[in-house]
C-alpha cells in the first residue's frame, strides 16, 4: 500500500482527497520539489527546502518549511524505502482551497501539501554509456522560472516533443540561448571547460547543478557560468544534463547531429564520478553517525 503525506496526515493514496477549489488544480498556484534519497539518506534537503521557501516567499504562500525535513523522512520510512538504493520525495504545496479569483484570496487559506515517495534507478552502465540524445526546441515558459512553480506545460510540450521523434530530451532555447532542459539543467564543454548557464530568472538553479560545480571547483576541473549560444552545440566537445533523478546525464546527439565524436567524453565522466562520490560520502557520513 502507497501511503501519501496531505495536510499533516499520512494516509492511503487510495483515501488522498483535495478539494476542486485548490488554486494549484484551478491555476497552478503552486509549488514543488524533489528530493532525492540514497539508502534512506537524504541528499541536499536543506537545498531543496532552502528553495522552496524562496519560492513560497516570492509568490506570498506563508508556510514554514522547517517541519517537512521530519516528513519526509517519516514518508520514506513508511513506504518502506529506507533502504531503498534510490528513491525520491515529491512535495508540493499550493495555496489552498478558495473561491476562484485571479487575486490572491483574502484572509486566512490554508496552503495545501502533499508528498508522496517512490524508488527510482539510474540507467544500467550500458545505457549511460551510450549517451542520450536531445532536440532543442523554443523555450516557452515564463520569465520566472526560477521559482519551481507547478505550471508545468511548457516543460511538458517540450519533453513530448523530443518523445515524439524519439529523443531521450530537450534543450529550451530562448533568445538564441540553450537555457536549460526541460527538467534538468543544460551544461556545455568548450576548450575542456564545463560552461553551464549563470543563476538568473532564466534557469531553474538547480540542485543538482550546484553541487556539481562546487565538486568542479573543488577538484580543479574549469568551469564557467555563462550563456551557451545555440550556434555553439555545434562545436562543443560534450554536452551534458544536470538534475535530481538524471544526475549527469550525458547527450551524444542534438537535433540529430553528433556531439564531438560521438561518445560520452571525458568532462563528463569526471563530473558524474565527482557526484556520485559526493552522494556516497554524504550517505555514508550520516549512517556512520
Ligand atoms: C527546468 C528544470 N531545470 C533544472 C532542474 C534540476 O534541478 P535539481 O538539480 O534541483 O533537480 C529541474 C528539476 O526539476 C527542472 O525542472
Amino acid at each position: 500500500m502507497t501511503t501519501v503525506f496531505l495536510n499533516g496526515a499520512f494516509i492511503p493514496k487510495s483515501e488522498a482527497m483535495i478539494s476542486v477549489d485548490d488554486r494549484g488544480f484551478l491555476l497552478g498556484d503552486g509549488l514543488y520539489e524533489v528530493t532525492p534519497f540514497y539508502g534512506g539518506v537524504p541528499f541536499g534537503l536543506d537545498r531543496h527546502l532552502a528553495r522552496l521557501a524562496r519560492g513560497l516567499e516570492w509568490i506570498r504562500i506563508a508556510y514554514d518549511v522547517e517541519s517537512l525535513e521530519a516528513m519526509h523522512r517519516e514518508l520514506l520510512t513508511r513506504n518502506g524505502l529506507e533502504n531503498a538504493e534510490r528513491s525520491m520525495v515529491y512535495m508540493q504545496i499550493t495555496r489552498g482551497a478558495a473561491p476562484r479569483t485571479h487575486y490572491f484570496p483574502e484572509g486566512d487559506v490554508t496552503p495545501t501539501i502533499f508528498a508522496s515517495a517512490k524508488a527510482w534507478s539510474r540507467p544500467t552502465d550500458e545505457v549511460w554509456n551510450r549517451g542520450f540524445r536531445a532536440i532543442t526546441v523554443p523555450d516557452r515558459r515564463w520569465s520566472r522560472v526560477d521559482v519551481k512553480t507547478i505550471c508545468l506545460l511548457p516543460n511538458a510540450m517540450a519533453f513530448q516533443a523530443a518523445r515524439d521523434v524519439g529523443a531521450d530530451d530537450a534543450i529550451l532555447v530562448r533568445d538564441g540561448v540553450a537555457i536549460e532542459g526541460a527538467h534538468q539543467n543544460f551544461w556545455g564543454v568548450f576548450g575542456g571547460t564545463a560552461v553551464t548557464h549563470p543563476k538568473t530568472g532564466h534557469i531553474l538553479p538547480g540542485i543538482t547543478r550546484g553541487v556539481v560545480l562546487e565538486e568542479a571547483h573543488a577538484a580543479g576541473v574549469p568551469v564557467e557560468e555563462r550563456p551557451i549560444q545555440v550556434e555553439e552545440l555545434i562545436d562543443a566537445e560534450e554536452l551534458f544534463f544536470t538534475g535530481t533523478t538524471g544526475e549527469v546525464r550525458p547527450v551524444v546527439e542534438v537535433d540529430g547531429r553528433a556531439v564531438g565524436d560521438g561518445r560520452v567524453g571525458p568532462v563528463t565522466r569526471r563530473l558524474s564520478d565527482l557526484l556520485l562520490a559526493r552522494i556516497e560520502a554524504t550517505r555514508d557520513a550520516a549512517k556512520a553517525g
